[in-house]
């Protein structure tokens, strides 16, 4: 039997095959221009094929962007919250992926912990996609890459930095930089920073990441600045996050350091006057609408990559 094709962490894909999803998400994208959002692609290629849409937490993006996504290949999804299903009993994950390999053609997870979307595509017979879980986000960064490359860039050509909490989102920028190129620079406060253990092994797979803790100066000449929220899901310590986090905040003065052709990015959900000026991101340079956007195209070509052979 072959081993199913899992998208649990961009740091273990081939570029070669990252490369081929993110192309195959631009071509998805142009070839339906114009349809309906319900109307199916052309090829409508998962015909009668299901994917399973289970979360241990909440999502707005993730949950419509994949049950489209299904739609518009010709197939179907199931959504459910682990809250509703067994796992929520102490029903075992092993198990569960058994079970669930049974009824549907792959499952998307969101989860709390990174270990229960490994521990669930050791044990399912069917690909398994990661939807985010408390190390990292694989699926936002193709959609934020597509944008980039839409707004006209070179990936290999591009600084990004990332300002703020050294979280999953940041995770999976870190795992991509090798693969596309592109010299990331993370600033973050110390106690907040991204594990040494990433960043080596990112750095040693061929990542150029600059550590800068000024914000100000990690922005100069950036061509991409990116924030996410200061408290995560899952995160506990929300009062003093806020309060440590708020010097690094992205404001005009970071994106002027920028440039006046920097983009803003933010996998969204944003909250203004935290992570984030307002002025920013509904300001001109700002791009997370087509960020969101993208999750549907980024997600179809990921869904094509697992479910083809
Ligand atoms: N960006 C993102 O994953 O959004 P949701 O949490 O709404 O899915
Ligand atoms: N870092 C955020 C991303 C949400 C899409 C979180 O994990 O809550």
């Amino acid at each position: 039997m072959t081993q199913p094709k899992h998208f649990l962490s961009l740091a273990d894909i081939p570029a070669s095959e990252l490369r081929s999803i993110l192309d195959e998400a631009h071509r998805r994208k142009k070839a339906r221009a114009g349809l309906p959002k319900g109307v199916a692609d052309i090829d409508a290629p998962f015909l009668g094929e299901t994917l399973a849409l289970i979360f241990e937490k909440s999502s707005t993006r993730t949950r419509f962007s994949f049950d489209m996504a299904m739609r518009q290949l010709g197939g179907a999804s199931i959504t459910a919250s682990s809250n509703n299903m067994q796992i929520g009993r102490s029903e075992t994950i092993e198990d569960t992926a058994r079970v669930l390999s049974l009824f549907v053609d792959g499952i998307m997870l969101r989860a709390n912990s990174h270990k229960t979307v490994v521990e669930l595509a050791r044990n399912s017979s069917v690909p398994v996609i990661n939807g985010l879980t408390d190390y990292n986000h694989p699926c936002q960064i193709m959609a934020d890459l597509q944008t980039l490359e839409e707004k006209g860039g070179q990936l290999s050509d591009m600084t990004l930095t990332w300002v703020g909490d050294g979280n999953n989102v940041a995770v999976s920028f870190i795992n991509a930089a090798a693969k596309f190129g592109y010299r990331l620079r993370l600033s973050t406060p110390s106690a907040y920073a991204v594990s040494g253990q990433t960043i080596s092994a990112a750095r040693n797979a061929g990542a150029k990441i600059d550590l800068e803790t000024d914000p100000l100066k990690a922005c100069d000449g950036a061509d991409v600045v990116i924030a996410d929220t200061f408290v995560s899901m899952g995160d506990k310590d929300a009062e003093q996050r806020l309060t440590d986090l708020m010097p690094y905040q992205v404001t005009d003065a970071l994106m002027e350091k920028a440039g006046p052709d920097a983009l803003f990015l933010h996998c969204l959900p944003a909250h203004r006057g935290e992570e984030v000026a307002a002025s920013v991101i509904d300001g001109p340079q700002s791009v997370v609408f087509d960020e969101a956007e993208n999750r549907l195209h980024a997600q179809k070509a990921i869904i094509t990559w697992c479910l083809t052979g």
